[in-house]
């Protein structure tokens, strides 16, 4: 990193050197990294092969012809990411906001189609103001050149947008059709109009940070998956990101060398706790059982009660899905349903296998939840696994209850391996809420209606609390120590590394959207 710092002082002590010295002052002013730094930082030093650098836009209009840059406020061109090819385009706001117009589209369109026909993943290094005023209505047919491709190539190869600035139209659209999104705190920003566009229309003072800033959309909106503290952060990021997923859909992601050894890991053993209503942290669970240090976690502060992210077992890539029952007890609601879902499929497009660790007391009830279309949400989420070809393993560590149990890959809805450690509980509702329902008479009729709950409650625990049940229909393939699990775990994906399942032929399904 200290190597680097000195490079990039280099970087701008000859840049200074030479033309554009205000406007590279100016990014810097805000804290920002120029286009061409970025790409500096992101690709294998000395990979990098520009294309159109000599690209300028042929509008007169409004005081263009006197703003005529080289390149057109765009950076194009492909390079390497620790030896594996990208493609990558970086805009530059010093040159009409990074503003996209006829020519500067070009370039991307041009970036995009040579991605899909070579099967590499296309980087966005986004900073732009969106469609440029100026030149009018090719601003927005430049802008729909790219969607419609950005949708063509989404599930071929992986489209991953870095946000370095202030974004707004066209410019955040674009990266809502790719795969992941990664914001900068502080200087970068998303939205589809912004703050003074939102006072005239609707009255509401809001700053830019409130309105897109990394922090809302990593947490209220959902629209971002990672966020870094400064750019060059952001840029290690990305390069992680990119070492788990593989170069198309018809490849595997890199996997690294590994050697097996004593695969048993005791610090499962005591994770989760005897009293079936206290929290513990999932994430200990995750981290206890794949290789050391390798879970990279995304959408981390949205909804919270469900975790997703990468990770590797015995070296090869795979992708998490978990509940987090030391958040709202790792109910499913609306946002933790469309948080897996996109993962979920994100892992299936890429022939990245699933794991799912379960503990889930079931939907979250309420007006809220109701009203705002748990049924559709939830559905996604249950729909993502269901249509997944890649090997799915589910592990439940304890509650596995009612719908939820159907939804977190169930042997029923297409999972290859279902384990349950001892600790689970396979059954419709917790015991409690199953004898106050079904034994109402009995307990209403009682002498002493506290103690005859009690008792329906313990025979109702008694015959589904656990995971013997489940396991003697089938529906689990082996109840395991937890601290067999990672063995185990190793073992089932090798086992399943040919698995081939074709879908119906269909032209598409209907997710519920
Ligand atoms: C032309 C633009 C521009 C644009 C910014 N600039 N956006 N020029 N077209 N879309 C220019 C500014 O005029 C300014 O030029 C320079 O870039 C820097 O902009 P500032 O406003 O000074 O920067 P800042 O305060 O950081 O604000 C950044 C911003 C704001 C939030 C992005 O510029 C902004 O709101 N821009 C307009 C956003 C917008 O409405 N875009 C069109 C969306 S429609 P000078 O010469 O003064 O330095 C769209 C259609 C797509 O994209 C379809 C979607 C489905």
């Amino acid at each position: 990193m200290q190597d680097k710092r000195q490079e990039l002082l280099d970087l701008r002590a000859k840049s200074k050197e030479g033309g554009g010295i205000k406007r590279i002052e100016a990014q810097h002013a805000k804290g920002k990294l120029t286009a061409r730094e970025r790409i500096f930082f992101l690709l294998d030093e000395g990979s990098f092969q520009e294309m159109g650098a000599l690209v300028q836009h042929r509008s007169n209009l409004f005081g263009l012809d006197q703003q005529k840059i080289l390149g057109d406020g765009v950076i194009t061109g492909y390079g390497t990411v620790n030896g594996r090819l990208i493609y990558v385009f970086a805009q530059d706001f010093t040159v009409l906001g990074g503003s996209l117009a006829e020519a500067h589209a070009e370039k991307i369109v041009k970036l995009m189609d040579l991605a899909m026909k070579n099967g590499a993943p296309l980087i966005g290094l986004n900073d732009s103001g969106g469609a440029r005023i100026q030149e009018g209505v090719v601003s927005l047919g430049g802008y729909s050149d790219i969607f419609y491709r950005n949708v063509q190539a989404s599930g071929v190869i992986p489209q991953l947008s870095a946000m370095m600035g202030p974004c707004a139209g066209g410019a955040v659209y674009s990266p809502a059709l790719t795969d992941f999104i990664m914001m900068v705190e502080d200087t970068s920003y998303m939205f589809v109009t912004g703050p003074n566009v939102v006072k005239t229309v609707t009255h509401e003072e809001v700053t830019a940070e409130e309105l897109g800033g990394a922090n809302t959309h990593a947490t209220k909106s959902g629209v971002t998956h990672l966020t870094y503290p400064n750019e060059i952060a952001l840029i290690e990021g990305l390069k992680k990101l990119l070492s788990y997923v593989p170069q198309n859909c018809d490849e595997d992601a890199p996997s690294l060398p590994y050697s097996g050894g004593d695969e048993t890991r005791m610090v499962l053993k005591d994770i989760v706790p005897d009293n079936a209503n206290q929290p513990y942290d999932m994430k200990e669970v995750i981290e206890g059982t794949i290789d050391d240090n390798s879970f990279f976690e995304v959408h981390k502060d949205f909804a919270e009660n469900m975790i997703v992210g990468f990770a590797r077992l015995a070296g090869k890539s795979i992708g998490i899905v978990a509940n987090q029952p030391a958040y709202l007890a790792g109910v499913l609601d609306i946002q933790a349903s469309q948080k897996g879902a996109r993962f979920v499929r994100f892992c299936d497009a890429f022939n990245i296998p699933l794991l799912v660790f379960e503990d889930v007391p079931g939907f979250l009830p309420g007006t809220d939840q109701e009203w705002n279309g748990i049924i559709t949400n939830g559905a996604k989420l249950l729909y993502a696994f269901s249509e997944a070809t890649v090997p799915r393993i589910t592990v439940i560590t304890r509650k596995a209850y009612g719908g939820a149990y159907c939804v977190m890959n169930s042997k029923q809805i297409g999972a290859d391996m279902n384990f349950a450690w001892p600790s689970a509980e396979i059954a419709v509702m917790g015991a409690k809420g199953a004898a106050e329902i079904i034994f109402k008479r009995d307990i209403q009729g009682a002498k002493d209606p506290a103690v005859e709950l009690a008792e329906k409650e313990a025979e109702y625990a008694e015959e589904f609390a656990n995971p013997y049940k489940a396991a003697s229909r089938g529906y689990i393939d082996e109840v395991i120590l937890p601290e067999e699990t990672r063995s185990l775990l190793i073992r089932a994906f090798k086992m399943l590394e040919n698995k081939a399942q074709q879908l119906p032929k269909k032209k598409h399904g209907n997710m519920p959207l």
